[in-house]
C-alpha cells in the first residue's frame, strides 16, 4: 500500500478515539456530513444493484441511512446487518430503522469491524460509504481481510470513499492539513481505492469518480473471487 505513487496519509488517532468523536458527532452528523455526502452513497448502493433476498452487510452505517435503502431493495425474505463502532450511531440508526418498519429484515450491532462477529460466507453484498478511509493504515487489509472472509465467493463489494487518486488540487491539500492538524475531529484521508481493493484480493468491476466541493470520491464496486 505504501508503493511510490500511492502513499496515503497516516490516521493518528485510536479507534477508541474514532468511537469517542462518532459518539459525540452522531446528534449532529445528518446535519454536518450526512446531507451532502449521502447522495454519493446512494450512487454506491447503486451500483450493486441489490436484489430481492440478498444478504447484506454495512460497515460503519452512521445514522442509518443505507441501512433503510437496502433493507427495501432486498425485500421480506432478504437480510441487512449493521455493525458500527459507535453507540449514538447505533442510538440512532436503531430509532430508523424502526421508524421505517424494517425490524423484521435489519439487525443492527455496536463494534470494532477490524473482528467481524459474523461467520465466514455470510454475505451476498457487503457495503461502506465513507468509512475505509477513516482505518489507519495497517488497519485496512485487516479489516478488508474480514470483508473477504465473511463474503460468499463470488459475493460484490461497494465501497465510497474520498479518493487522492487525480486529484492532486488545494481543496485536497487543505484537506490532508487539517487532518494532520486535528487527526480525532478530520479523522477521513484521501485513499487510493480501487488500487487498495485490488491489492487486497478483490476484483474490480465497476469503478467510477465525483467530485464533492472540489474533493474526489472514488466509488469502487468488487468481487471475491
Ligand atoms: C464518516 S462516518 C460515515 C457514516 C455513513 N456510512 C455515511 O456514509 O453517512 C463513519 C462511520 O464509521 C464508524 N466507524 C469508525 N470506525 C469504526 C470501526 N473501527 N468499526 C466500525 N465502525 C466504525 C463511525 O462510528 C461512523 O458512523
Amino acid at each position: 500500500m505504501a508503493k511510490s505513487g500511492f502513499q496515503i496519509s497516516r490516521v493518528n488517532r485510536s479507534r477508541s478515539d474514532a468511537k469517542r468523536t462518532y459518539d459525540r458527532y452522531s446528534r449532529w452528523y445528518d446535519w454536518i456530513s450526512g446531507s451532502f455526502e449521502r447522495k454519493y452513497a446512494e450512487v454506491g448502493v447503486a451500483q450493486l444493484a441489490v436484489q430481492h433476498g440478498e444478504h447484506i452487510l454495512e460497515i460503519g452505517y452512521g445514522t442509518g441511512h443505507m441501512l433503510i435503502t437496502v433493507a427495501k431493495q432486498v425485500g421480506s425474505t432478504g437480510k441487512v446487518v449493521g455493525i458500527d463502532i459507535s453507540k449514538g450511531m447505533y442510538d440512532i440508526a436503531l430509532k430508523r430503522v424502526q421508524k421505517s418498519g424494517v425490524t423484521d429484515r435489519v439487525k443492527i450491532v455496536c463494534g470494532d469491524a477490524v473482528i467481524l462477529p459474523f461467520e465466514s460466507n455470510t454475505f451476498d453484498v457487503v457495503f461502506m460509504s465513507f468509512t475505509l478511509e477513516l482505518f489507519d493504515t495497517p488497519d485496512i487489509p485487516r479489516l478488508l481481510f474480514e470483508c473477504q472472509r465473511v463474503l460468499r465467493k463470488g459475493g460484490r463489494m461497494g465501497v465510497v470513499s474520498l479518493s487522492k487518486k487525480g486529484s492532486e488540487g488545494v481543496v485536497t491539500r487543505i484537506y490532508e492539513k487539517l487532518h494532520s492538524l486535528f487527526p480525532k475531529w478530520v479523522d477521513c484521508r484521501p485513499i487510493y481505492l480501487a488500487h487498495i481493493l485490488n491489492e487486497n484480493g478483490f476484483q474490480v468491476v465497476k469503478e467510477s469518480m465525483q467530485f464533492m466541493f472540489g474533493l474526489n470520491v472514488e466509488i469502487v464496486v468488487v468481487t471475491n473471487p
